[in-house]
């Protein structure tokens, strides 16, 4: 089926005895067996839950894989994915990723062992040096938060040969608009509590894969370490999903003109979106993805201007996350990306004049005002 439809239906159950039109919240810890060594097929619902289950499916289906596991946030699905690896490890990731993600990477991972890389992996002239035979996995953002850079998942399957194991958190795109399964990564990665919940009411995240031996290791990984999402936030993303291509767009066609009223404002000295054809990437971006998004970031001219619209917008929301029906507006440096050293976040781009725009779907022309009077 198209997406749309699978956005809308894909969550259905098989049986279904009532023919209730909304997934059932099965608010339930544990379930009881009919027999001595039988089971309805649920045990216990840190392992699985109806609700859950549903989503699962429709979110495999999402991203054209066989398996997707449900976790309690983003964040609880990489902590999951980095149980995958042993102390010793290499991992070569994107060097702009979302603040929480480097900050795993920074204090829990290399405390387990393991030694994470970070290099532009959007450009690919830098990667073969990179690739040793001990990287054993590439994470890749794409396009990043918040600069909004854009790597080319097949080349960078096809560099790194079929061994180590490729990442892809697909949060900013969506399966709506990117399907990094099918340009050759093992797992997609998605903080649910973005654009797949879509209402800034419920933190989600996701693993997805085609490969049953990796769902099954992921799995057992999932069902002893407990970060499993509830049946009541379970239904709540179901139902954020069934709007996921209207919200995404609604929200791109926003993204298009606020990006292009931005590049024209006088105090706004630099736009990063890849749907503006002076990006570097939107040629690629055309190429890999159906869409660009609704991202969107920005510098202005001085850190009096980053302030002063911080503090002046009015029904734009200054807060953290995106991905939501609310236009959202962040400070990187104090909010997502707080925790980076100073040096790094500089090379990064992440200034104190970086603002950045998560779009959401109230009416652009009223987005735009409230930009503009902020601005001035
Ligand atoms: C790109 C990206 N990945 C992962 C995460 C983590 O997700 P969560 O906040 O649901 O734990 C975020 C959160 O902002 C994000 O922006």
């Amino acid at each position: 089926m198209n997406i749309n439809t699978i956005c809308v239906h894909g969550a259905a159950l098989d049986n279904n005895p009532t023919g209730a039109l909304s997934v059932p919240i099965y608010q339930t810890a544990t379930f009881g067996h009919p027999g001595v060594g039988q089971s309805t097929g649920y045990d216990y619902s840190r392992v699985q839950n109806p609700t859950r289950e549903a989503l699962e499916r429709q979110v495999a289906e999402l991203e054209n894989g066989s398996e997707a596991l449900a976790f309690s946030s983003g964040m609880a699905a990489m902590t999951a994915l980095m149980e995958l690896f042993e102390p010793g490890d290499v991992i070569l990731a994107s060097d702009d990723l979302y603040g929480g993600t480097a900050r795993l990477f920074d204090n829990i991972s290399h405390k387990n062992g393991l030694t994470v890389v970070q290099a532009d992996t959007s450009d690919l002239t830098a990667l073969p040096g990179l690739i040793s035979p001990g990287v054993r996995a590439i994470f890749i953002e794409t396009p990043t938060n918040p600069m909004m850079k854009v790597t080319d998942i097949a080349a960078v399957r096809k560099l790194a040969g079929p061994e180590p194991l490729l990442i892809v958190d697909n949060t900013f795109l969506t399966p709506y608009f990117q399907r990094p399964l099918e340009l050759g990564a093992d797992v997609v990665l998605h903080s649910g509590t973005k654009y797949l919940g879509g209402h800034n009411d419920t933190l989600a995240g996701f693993l997805v894969t085609s490969q049953p031996e990796l769902a099954e290791k992921l799995r057992t990984i999932y069902k002893t370490t407990g970060s499993c999402l509830a049946p009541f936030d379970s239904f709540l993303i179901v139902r954020g999903i069934k709007t996921l291509g209207l919200r995404m767009v609604q929200s791109q066609a926003s993204a298009l003109r606020l990006a292009g009223w931005l590049a024209n404002h006088p105090k706004v000295t630099a736009v990063h979106y890849p749907g503006r054809p002076d990006h570097p990437h939107y040629e690629l971006s055309r190429r890999q993805a159906t869409g660009f998004g609704a991202m969107i970031s920005f510098e202005v001219d001085s850190v009096e201007t980053a302030h002063q619209t911080l503090e002046k917008v009015d029904l734009i929301i200054y807060a953290e996350s995106l991905g939501g029906v609310e236009t959202l507006i962040t400070y990187p440096m104090l909010q997502t990306h707080s925790d980076l050293p100073e040096a790094t976040r500089e090379s990064l781009g992440i200034t104190d004049r970086l603002l950045r725009l998560s779009v959401g779907i109230e009416d652009v022309d009223d987005l735009i005002a409230d930009l503009e009077q902020a601005l001035s």
